[in-house]
Order: structure tokens, then sequence, then C-alpha cells
């Protein structure tokens, strides 16, 4: 049985979470039910405080541009948000289920701070607006085979002299499917591929310990310095 929730198990564990919870998730229950479910209750699954790549992100980008505008793709419960507000951006996060939105929309709240919080999918979502600091941590992969495109898209939300810093689930083994079910894996090599005329500033492969095993992921924070 795959460590990575696919609709052909029955039962999946081992989801990836800052705690290491692990999660039984029943086959039949979409993306966007699982989640719902999961921000469902009154406690904060990744709690408050906010993750690496968010913390490190700003770290890169702060050289470039004091503040400006950032968006946080998949945005959960809102404590990566919640510190790009803090953090002095004019901030908007975007998530597919109504409990994350109102998660975050609390935890802003409680903290006196401000952000645009809107209910997308990052399958269709678009936007006029160009983003000084771009992060999509851990969502990508479950958009399966939408999720490179949408990969594709966040890149054109950045701006010129922008950073992006994004986390995913990875693959082992180059030559397998990168869709494992309704999950994209990808290589540090595909990742890297895809920002290849990007400044890169860090890119690593890395694992999470589980309830089920390993889970390996990648992650990178890259800064938009193409047309400069
Ligand atoms: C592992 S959680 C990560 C949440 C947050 N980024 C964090 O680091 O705590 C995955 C997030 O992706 C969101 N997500 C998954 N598919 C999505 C989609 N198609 N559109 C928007 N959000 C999506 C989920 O609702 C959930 O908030």
């Amino acid at each position: 049985m795959s460590w990575i929730p696919s609709r052909k198990t029955m039962f999946c564990k081992a989801f990836p979470s800052k705690k290491n919870k692990p999660v039984q998730t029943p086959v039949t229950e979409t993306e966007h039910s699982r989640w719902s479910r999961i921000f469902s209750g009154s406690d904060f699954y990744y709690g408050l405080e906010p993750g690496p790549v968010a913390r490190r992100a700003v770290r890169y980008h702060r050289p470039l541009k004091n503040g400006g505008r950032a968006l946080d793709a998949g945005c959960g419960e809102g404590q990566d948000l919640a510190f790009l507000a803090q953090s002095g951006y004019d901030a908007r996060g975007v998530d597919f289920t109504q409990t994350g939105v109102e998660k975050s929309q609390k935890l802003l709240r409680q903290r006196g701070l401000s952000a645009q919080i809107e209910l997308g999918d990052l399958s269709t979502w678009r936007d006029d607006a160009r983003f000084d600091l771009v992060l999509a941590v851990n969502s990508l992969q479950f958009l399966g085979a939408q999720a490179p495109a949408a990969l594709e898209n966040l890149k054109n939300h950045v701006a010129p002299r922008g950073v992006i810093g994004v986390s995913m689930f990875a693959r082992e083994n180059a030559a397998d499917n990168a869709l494992d079910g309704t999950i994209y894996r990808w290589t540090l090599e595909e990742l890297l591929e895809t920002f290849a005329d990007w400044q890169p500033f860090e890119a690593a492969k890395l694992w999470q310990w589980g309830g089920g095993g390993p889970q390996p992921f990648v992650t990178l924070i890259a800064g938009n310095l193409r047309a400069l």
C-alpha cells in the first residue's frame, strides 16, 4: 500500500504534517472534503507558527524589496499568511476550503492583523495582480494532473525581483509515474528545470518521517530576476 493518499487504497496514513499526525482517509473522499474535514476542528491542525519555507522566503526577499504584495496559495489555516501580514506584506491567501478560509480569518483577527483571504481553487485561480512574494507550501501536489500547470500559473504571478517559495511531495525514482492516484510528485531535478531561468536561493530534497514511513519532499526558493 502506498503511503501517499490515493483513492485506490482503502485507508491512508502518514499524511504530511508539521506535527506528524497520521490521518485516516477514506478513499472515496475528495481532496476538498478531506481538507475541509481536517480544518473543521477548533484547534489549528498545523499549529500557529509559520513554517520554514515562509520564514526563509521572507528572509531571501528582504534584500530585494522590503514588503510589498504577498500571496499564500493554499494557505490552509493561515499561520504562514499571518506571518506574511506581520512581516509587513499586503498579504493575500487563497484556499479552496471554507473551513481553512474561516480559520485563517480567525487567526488574523485574533492577532489584530489583516489580509485578503479568498475561497479559490488553484487549478483555475487567475488574477491580474503580480506579487512580490508567493508561497505554495505543500498545497500543489493535491491538484494531481493539474499541479504542473498551477505551478506555472503561480510563477507568472511573481513580479520582477519577486521571490517564490514552494514545497511539495517528491518521488524517489524519476522513472516512476509523477501521478500517484490524485497526488502529483516532483523530482528535485524537475523542479529546478521549471525554474531554470530564475535565480535559485535554495533547493533541497528532504524527508519527513510519518506513520507510514519517510515522506520525501522537495523545496525551492527562487527569485524572478530574469528580465533584470
Ligand atoms: C498540507 S495543507 C498546507 C496548508 C498550508 N500551506 C500550510 O503550510 O499549513 C494543503 C493545503 O492545500 C489546500 N489545497 C489543496 N488543493 C487545493 C486547490 N485545488 N485549491 C486551493 N487550495 C488547495 C488545502 O485546502 C490545504 O489548505
